[in-house]
Parts: C-alpha cells; sequence; structure tokens
C-alpha cells in the first residue's frame, strides 16, 4: 500500500529539526506531505509563502502545502493515513498525545511519533527567533538559507 505522511506545522522559520523529521519521514513513506498551518492569529516572522518555498527548497522529495482549519480535514483531503510528528521530548510526548487522541476520535487518523535526533532536541523555531533576535548564533541550528533569511529580516 502507498502510504501518505503528513507533516504539519508552524514551520516558521524550518530549523534543521524540522528537517531532520521530514528527511527521515521521505526514507519510510512513499509520499510525504509538509502541512504549513495558516494562523491569521499568530504574527509569524515569515509570511506562508517563504515557509512554504523554504521547505520546497531544503528537503527534496516532499510535497508542501498548507491548510486552514483543522488538520484532520487537511488529512482526509489529501489522503493522508498518517499524521507524523517530532518529539523532543516529555513535554512534547504530553501535548502531542493529547492532540494524536483527539485526532483519532475526529476521523481515526493515526499519528506516528519520530524521536528528534538527539542533538537537535532543543532546537525550537521560537527559541531561534528568540536568540537570535538577541544576537545569538542560530548558524548550526538552522539550514543556511534561512540563517540569510533571518539576517535580512534583521533578527540573525
Ligand atoms: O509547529 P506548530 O505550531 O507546533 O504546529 C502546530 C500544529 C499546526 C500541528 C497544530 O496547531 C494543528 O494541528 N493545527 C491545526 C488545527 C487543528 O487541527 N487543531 C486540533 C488539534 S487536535
Amino acid at each position: 500500500m502507498k502510504v501518505t505522511a503528513i507533516c504539519p506545522g508552524s514551520y516558521d522559520p524550518p530549523t534543521n529539526g524540522h528537517v531532520d523529521i521530514l528527511s527521515r519521514c521521505v526514507l519510510m513513506y512513499e509520499r510525504v506531505v509538509a502541512a504549513v498551518v495558516v494562523n491569521p492569529s499568530k504574527t509569524a516572522l515569515f509570511s506562508l509563502d517563504e515557509r512554504m518555498d523554504f521547505l520546497r527548497e531544503l528537503v527534496p522529495g516532499i510535497e508542501v502545502r498548507s491548510f486552514s482549519g483543522l488538520l484532520v480535514d487537511a488529512a482526509t483531503e489529501w489522503s493522508a493515513q498518517v499524521i507524523v510528528k517530532g518529539l523532543r521530548g516529555a513535554a512534547d510526548f504530553e501535548y502531542e498525545q493529547q492532540m494524536a487522541h483527539m485526532n483519532r476520535h475526529l476521523t481515526g487518523v493515526d499519528t506516528v511519533f519520530v524521536p528528534s535526533s538527539p542533538e537537535l532536541m532543543f532546537v525550537s523555531s521560537s527559541l531561534v527567533k528568540e536568540v537570535s533576535a538577541l544576537g545569538g548564533d542560530v548558524s548550526s541550528l538552522v539550514p543556511g538559507i534561512i540563517h540569510d533569511a533571518m539576517k535580512e529580516r534583521h533578527v540573525g
């Protein structure tokens, strides 16, 4: 059976942690859809189109789409059988477990958790933005094109 995995997130910006999980998904699933959430109530550093273009450039072999509303509806529309989430640690698990149960309750779609590579367990988009804006070096935590784009946005 040809399995499609959907990997949702804000991806603002994509980090080495995202690239890690998405690249490993490409090895495990026949079709991988990176699903960038449209969230008008959240102010993003990069526009939706920028984030989608970054992902296309960073991870060969994936489809990149955007969605608003429920993730499970996007999964159904794109015929994804599996939601994939990266897990950095116990705090992620607590939250993600609840969402996994809710999503399965809603449509029956299951969630697969992929452990972050150990060297990336502390990396998140929000921390990368905060550290970078305050002058810290995040060059080893995000891909080069993201680092350059953050510098242009004056947060690097
Ligand atoms: O990268 P993020 O911001 O941690 O991603 C969160 C995301 C997009 C995976 C989550 O907020 C989500 O699934 N949003 C879609 C709305 C939805 O389906 N909510 C119910 C979740 S049980």
